[in-house]
């Protein structure tokens, strides 16, 4: 393995952070690394919050249902899908602009993931660890208002940065078969599969060395799926502007 696929198979989310700081110089290069990832049209469609205020951080953890590592880790990111800034250039130079389109939504979300993702490996790449928090996205509203974030922006997850103080087990990825298919799409040997991996992760979170639990992958989804999670995003993105037609 080269060392970059050693770094990206390495992986695992860090929600115990020293108390060191990221210096400015190396977070700025984090970010210029994220500006680096692909970019759909070349649009840029994200913008980061970067929340230095304490009470906001600790707000945020609490909207996020209780996720304290938001305040304590060094550096929180918000990434937000950014549709404004773009269409608003477009605009200024003379288009006659189509706001609110799915596609719009899907190039907007899609960017910033990429971009976060770049942010991510080069934290990793520099010994920090990294967690992406969905959790925003349980008040997306409260964290919009916080944030001042206007219309055609929102918040998509943030992003914990900092030095770990804890080194957790890397968490197994389904076999190749399940993921990668030839040609069409063959799930024949699905189940067969799943089983195989739910028998792994219950291996892995009975010797993990923190929160160890008897379940397995399929029984982790349950919850997932059995109520609706966040059903006010729909309502939520189209009052932002987003994704209505
Ligand atoms: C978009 C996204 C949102 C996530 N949200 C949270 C979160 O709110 N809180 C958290 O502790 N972990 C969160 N995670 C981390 C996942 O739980 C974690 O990546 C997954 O369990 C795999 O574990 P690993 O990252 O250690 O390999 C999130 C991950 C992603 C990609």
């Amino acid at each position: 393995m080269n060392p970059t696929i050693e770094l990206l198979t390495s992986h695992r989310s860090i929600r115990k952070f020293k108390d060191q700081a990221i210096p400015r110089a190396l977070f700025e290069q984090l970010i210029r690394a994220g500006q680096a990832a692909a970019t759909s049209n070349h649009v840029q469609a994200y913008t980061i919050i970067h929340v230095v205020n304490p009470q906001n951080r600790q707000k945020i953890a609490e909207l996020a249902g209780g996720q304290p590592y938001i305040a304590s880790c060094s550096d929180f990111l918000v990434f937000c899908a950014d549709m404004k800034r773009a269409t608003e250039a477009a605009e200024r130079a003379g288009a006659d602009v189509a706001r609110g389109m799915t596609e719009q939504l899907l190039v907007a979300s899609i960017d910033t993931a990429l971009m976060a993702q770049n942010v991510a490996v080069a934290a990793e790449s520099e010994g920090l660890g990294i967690c992406y928090i969905g959790g925003i996205r349980n008040n997306p509203q409260d964290v919009s208002e916080l944030l001042n974030l206007p219309a055609h922006v929102y918040p998509v997850f943030g992003l914990c940065l900092g030095y770990p103080d804890q080194a957790p087990e890397v968490k197994p990825r389904l076999p190749l078969d399940a993921i990668l298919k030839e040609d069409t799409y063959d799930d024949s040997r699905d189940q067969a599969l799943v089983d195989h991996f739910d028998s792994e992760m219950r291996q892995y979170y009975q010797a993990r060395t923190g929160s160890n639990k008897e379940t397995t992958w399929s029984e982790q989804l349950m919850p997932l799926f059995t109520s609706k999670l966040r059903p006010h995003m729909k309502d939520f993105l189209n009052q932002r502007g987003f994704g209505v037609k």
